[in-house]
């Protein structure tokens, strides 16, 4: 018999400030149906001055690092497109954040939002070679567009850490994965860039056509068939993504694409996205979170996880639920991680967006806003300067 090997914790943490959707249709003069219906958002979380990846990936692992201990953690993967260091990896700031023992790896990922599930698998492969240890995976992200471009309004920003190991508490992931490559320019985003570039169409298409062969790859290995699955769980760069790319796969399959049976399937993974916005990697295990936290039980239910990352890759595998897993849930501090949050005015907004620090090499202290466990201090000497409160 295979070992069981998956997600033993999942924690996740947001950005001190909110702006809802009614403000940014405010200021741009769109009718906020479009937003609201049309691609499925009601607000989006905006990181303070001083909140990046590390602070969001550090406040996302602590209440996990607080509850598990560091004893069998020998391995720290931050995965990220957002990176703050083309060298060093912001893994290793938040290891130093966490306190993690110095007997440790650290590695960040990148391959856009499908970064995620590639450290889940390489987890996974880490605990199967060595089943008394386990993987600190973090995902964090802060996703960007240009002012005033069609992508501003699927912006947002979050944090997922999940622990990975033997007999997890949480959900078992299973073999096989449907995987698909394909050099695609339908979002990139260049050195010299903050904010992402996107066609925003095909980069719809893209999505689309990753699912479809993703899909296709995964029934060759033999995986599930699509009603085996109690619910799907799906990147969603705004939810209304998932219901497109549901919609695809059902169509592909031969299934029926009745409106119910598509929110049957979907509806309770989009709570948290609809209100944090696009968190590019953390994306769909918000969408996990959202699900195992609202849904009854789904004790031995298999899931379906669609994780795709522009330019693009893509990965269809599946979990399954394991027994007594609403005991280790943290559904009240995620809803505080949503709720605790500030709303900020279009202005407010505006600034925090057009703000970056000088590449001067000088000392740039950040104003104190976040309330938050972690808090980036400065820029002094080209170093960023973190803080525990
Ligand atoms: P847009 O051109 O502003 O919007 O861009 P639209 O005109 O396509 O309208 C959006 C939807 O709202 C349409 O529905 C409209 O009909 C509807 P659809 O036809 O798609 O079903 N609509 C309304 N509905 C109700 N009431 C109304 C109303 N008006 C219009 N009054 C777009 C939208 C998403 C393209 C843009 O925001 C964008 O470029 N976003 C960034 C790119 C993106 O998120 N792409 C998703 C796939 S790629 C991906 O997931 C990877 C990514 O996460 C990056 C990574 O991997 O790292 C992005």
């Amino acid at each position: 018999m295979s070992i069981s090997i998956g997600i033993h914790d999942l924690s996740f943490a947001t950005t001190e400030f909110v702006l809802p959707h009614t403000a940014l249709a405010a200021y741009n003069g769109t009718e906020i149906g479009k937003y609201h219906v049309g691609i499925g958002q009601e607000s989006m979380s905006v990181p303070a001055a001083d909140e990046d990846i590390v602070t969001m990936g550090a406040a996302a692992a602590a209440p996990i690092i607080a509850r598990h201990g560091t004893d069998r953690i020998r391995t720290v993967v931050f995965a990220t497109e957002s990176s703050i260091d083309q060298a060093k990896s912001a893994g290793v700031y938040v290891h130093s954040l966490l306190g993690l023992p110095s007997a440790s790896r650290v590695v960040e990922l990148k391959q856009a939002c499908y970064g995620a599930t590639a450290a889940l698998q390489f987890a996974i492969g880490l605990v199967r070679r060595d089943p008394a240890q386990q993987v600190l995976v973090v995902a964090s992200d802060v996703s960007k567009y240009e002012l005033d471009s069609p992508g501003e309004a699927t912006q947002g920003a979050a944090a997922v850490a999940m622990l990975v190991g033997v007999g997890p508490a949480l959900m078992r992931i299973e073999d096989p994965s449907g995987l698909f490559t394909a050099d695609v320019m339908d979002f990139w985003r260049p050195n010299y860039r903050e904010a992402a570039l996107v066609d925003g169409q095909e980069s719809i298409n893209a999505y689309l056509q990753a699912v479809e062969g993703a899909w296709k790859d995964y029934a060759e290995q033999d995986g599930r068939s699509v009603d085996e699955f109690a619910a799907f769980c799906y990147h969603q760069p705004f939810t209304k993504m998932a219901y497109k790319a549901h919609r695809h796969l059902l169509n592909y399959c031969g299934y029926d694409t009745g409106k119910d049976d598509i929110a049957r399937a979907l509806g309770q993974t989009t709570a948290y996205n609809s209100v944090i916005g696009n968190s590019y990697t953390a994306s769909l295990y918000l969408g996990l979170a959202s699900l195992l936290d609202q849904a009854d039980d789904l004790t031995g239910r298999s899931i379906g996880f669609l994780s795709y990352g522009s330019g693009s890759v893509a990965e269809f595998f599946a979990g399954t639920v394991v027994a007594n897993y609403r005991e280790h849930l943290r559904t009240e501090e995620n809803r505080e991680a949503i709720t605790r949050r500030r709303p900020v005015d279009y202005a407010g907004y505006r600034a925090l967006h057009e703000r970056s620090f000088p590449a001067d090499g000088g000392d740039h202290p950040t104003p104190s806003q976040t309330t938050g466990p972690f808090r980036l201090a400065a820029l002094s000497g080209h170093k960023r300067i973190y803080e525990t409160r």
